[in-house]
């Protein structure tokens, strides 16, 4: 038994997606408090069936607190995650405030659950991106370590928050009535629109997000060896995540062996019917726990039979949020 499990960001979408996943998996507790700003306190949210009240976040809510599941962005974890810690609790936190600190275990439970055991009570939740891309790939890298990655990313609303969905169908509604799009939450016009991701540009020319696809995959994988560039793209979708993925192994690899590997990897749901051009959609990865991998074949650009290229589509709200910290409370 959990005990009593605080879900922190309640009502966002992350937060909102923690709810259906705990209900959905039964997830054992004695007591669970949902908190969120000051704006949300008092508030009704239905869980197991019941009306429950958000309280507001503050630094006392996690004085009997033993799992708190964090969503409410990096400042809030960065100002409130110690807190909860040092009042005993073990802190599963979903932003990046934690990620890259090396007393912080990142972990994908069907990559590296062993790291869960070092935590001093802050585990961090890789990147939505980032998990959806390890999933399928880690049971690869065990067979033929890889070398290299190249993986472009087309990246749904939902990883902006329950806002930028809003955004994305209000804007939908408004072109299609004639009227201008309003980019609020997101910078650009996001409905019959593509933009690359959101995240700050650093002096190298790659993005936030970029930059924790590489560098969260070598934590996780424990190797600096794996050479990864990305780039990720906001697409006018809801809640998935679908990536075009390039990978380089060490020993050359067919497909039918990435096949073979794959449809017993957890996780992972191979969708590939080339015959009726049927491959993963972020429609059918969406309110599902599977990672959906297609395209499955050989890279012609590597004649030496080293490269595989697969296309990839996982919800971003689960598998790339909610889902994976459940995961990581269940196995606490
Ligand atoms: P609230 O709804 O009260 O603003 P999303 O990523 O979908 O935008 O959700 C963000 C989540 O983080 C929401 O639950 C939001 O609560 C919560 N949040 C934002 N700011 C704070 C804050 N200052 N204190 C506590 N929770 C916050």
């Amino acid at each position: 038994m959990a005990g009593h499990v605080a879900v922190v960001g309640a009502t966002g979408a992350v937060g909102q997606e923690f709810l259906r996943v705990l209900e959905q998996r039964r997830f054992p507790y004695d007591k669970i408090t949902f908190l969120a700003s000051a704006r949300s306190a008092g508030k009704s949210i239905p869980f197991q069936g019941e009306p429950h009240k958000v309280a507001e976040l503050t630094e006392d809510s996690f004085k009997d607190v033993d799992i708190a599941l964090f969503s409410a962005g990096g400042s809030i974890s960065k100002k409130y995650g110690p807190i909860a810690a040092q009042a005993g609790s073990v802190v599963v936190d979903n932003s990046s405030a934690f990620r890259m600190d090396p007393k912080t275990p990142l972990v994908v439970p069907e990559v590296n659950p062993e790291d869960c055991k070092q935590h001093q009570g802050i585990i961090a939740n890789p990147n939505c991106s980032t998990i959806i891309m390890v999933v399928p790939i880690w049971p690869l890298h065990q067979v033929n370590p890889i070398e290299r990655l190249v993986v472009s990313t087309y990246q749904a609303a939902s990883g902006a928050g329950y806002q930028a969905m809003v955004e994305l169908e209000d804007q939908t509604r408004d072109v299609l009535a004639g009227k201008p799009a309003t980019p609020k939450v997101l910078p650009y016009q996001m409905a019959f629109n593509l933009f690359s991701h959101n995240s700050k540009i650093g002096p190298n020319g790659y993005n936030e997000e970029e930059i924790k696809m590489v560098n969260e995959t070598r934590k996780m994988f424990h190797t600096a060896d794996i050479q990864i560039t990305a780039t990720c793209v906001r697409v006018p979708i809801l809640r998935a995540h679908s990536e075009s993925i390039n990978i380089t192994f060490s020993k050359p690899i067919t497909e039918d062996q990435v096949r073979e590997i794959l449809s017993q990897a957890p996780g992972v749901k191979i969708v590939d019917d080339r015959e009726k051009n049927y491959f993963p959609m972020p429609l059918e990865s969406s309110d599902g726990d599977d990672i959906l991998v297609g395209r499955i074949r050989q890279d012609i650009s590597q004649p030496d039979g080293r490269g595989i290229d697969m296309f990839i589509s996982g919800d971003q709200l689960r598998k790339g949020a909610a889902l994976n910290a459940v995961q990581i409370a269940e196995l606490l």
